[in-house]
């Protein structure tokens, strides 16, 4: 009998301490009504100082498995969408292990923000091919530790965060289909230059600041708005449905302008496109299971819903995935 992968938990977490626009204001040359009206951005979320990945994700996972009433020690396999660590290694996925009391394999899966679908992807795959009945996939990062605050152009955009899902095995279908890309050749586009084994950390990289994020941004926008549309179409054809059948569409949330430029494309209501990156800005891989968490949560998602989730990052990667939500209300309070 062909093994399906579902989702029966989800969750999330965001750290308490907000950065507002009119903060920014305050540490470069911006206005509140420059950041809003070009990227749809009020405020974003600061890990504590003492908080790392690892703890974002803790957290997210450890709603993820109350959610599905699922203990610890029945998950068999854990996979972390991240692209900022903890450090290099160990892998988060490994520091997180041990936050939630797993005792599974765990590894990190470096896709940026299409780090979740990656991930995903890993998760679903475990599970069909029979190697795991229960994976904990987890989106978590901490951009703004990365993050130039001198650059009015890159400061503005980032948040951290996390969110996960909980796949297990099942007789019908949950995880219709994904697909992944990626391109290399636009490895320039959006990327930290220092601090890996191409450019070592030195006293003199840190001076130029090449140890922070750096992005062409109107580029990485063409790149989004071409292959959002592209991809979503691929997933729902693999899994033989139309953007007509989608309850919702979950997008990795960068800008409410590609957003909106995506929606057109498409030919998606705008009522079907979640966005809740006014609140949060772009979270890198957390985003999508953040923003799926909080539809789901909210209980704005039936039983049977037809819903895609759709990714871009550096690297260049990219890639969507279309889910049929088989799970009841959630097991926590809105
Ligand atoms: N405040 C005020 N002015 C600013 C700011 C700011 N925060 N940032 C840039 N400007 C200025 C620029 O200097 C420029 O001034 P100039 O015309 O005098 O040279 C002007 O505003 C326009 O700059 P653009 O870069 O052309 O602005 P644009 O409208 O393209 O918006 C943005 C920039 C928001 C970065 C947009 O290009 C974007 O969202 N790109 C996609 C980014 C993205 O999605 N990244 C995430 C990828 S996921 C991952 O893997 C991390």
């Amino acid at each position: 009998m062909t093994v399906h992968a579902v989702i029966t938990g989800v969750g999330s977490y965001l750290p308490e301490r907000i950065l507002t626009n009119a903060d920014l204001e305050a540490l470069v040359e911006t206005s509140d009504e420059w950041i809003f009206s070009r990227t749809g951005i009020s405020e974003r979320r600061l890990a504590e100082p003492d908080e790392a990945t690892s703890d974002l994700a803790a957290r997210a996972g450890k709603a993820t498995l109350a959610d599905a009433g699922v203990d610890a020690g029945d998950v068999d396999l854990l996979v972390v969408g991240t692209s900022t660590p903890d450090m290099f290694f160990p892998s988060t996925a490994c520091i997180t292990q041990d936050k939630l009391g797993l005792s599974c394999p765990a590894f990190d899966v470096n896709a940026a923000c299409t780090g979740f679908i990656y991930a995903l992807q890993c998760g679903v795959a475990a599970i069909e091919s029979g190697r795991a009945r229960c994976v904990l996939v987890i989106g978590a990062d901490a951009l703004t530790r990365h993050v130039d605050f001198q650059d009015r152009s890159t400061c503005v955009l980032f948040g951290d965060g996390a969110g996960a899902v909980l796949l297990q095995a099942a007789e019908e279908p949950g995880v219709l289909g994904i697909v992944l890309g990626s391109d290399g050749s636009g490895a320039d586009m959006l990327k930290v230059p220092a601090g890996g084994s191409a450019a070592p950390a030195t006293v003199e990289r840190i001076e130029n600041r090449e140890h922070y994020l750096q992005m062409a941004g109107n580029d990485v926008f063409k790149f989004a708005v071409r292959v959002i549309p592209t991809v979503t179409k691929q997933a729902l054809s693999a899994s033989q449905l139309e953007v007509s059948d989608l309850a919702w569409l979950v997008p990795h949330q960068a800008n409410q302008r590609i957003l909106n430029t995506v929606e057109e494309r498409l030919g998606i209501e705008h009522e079907k496109v979640y966005s809740n990156l006014e609140r949060t800005g772009n979270t890198s891989a957390a985003s999508i299971p953040l923003a799926l968490d909080e539809l789901y949560t909210a209980g704005r998602i039936s039983k049977g819903d037809n819903i895609a989730f759709v990714g871009f990052g550096a690297g260049l990667t990219f890639g969507a995935a279309v889910v049929r939500w088989t799970k009841n209300a959630p097991n926590k309070e809105a």
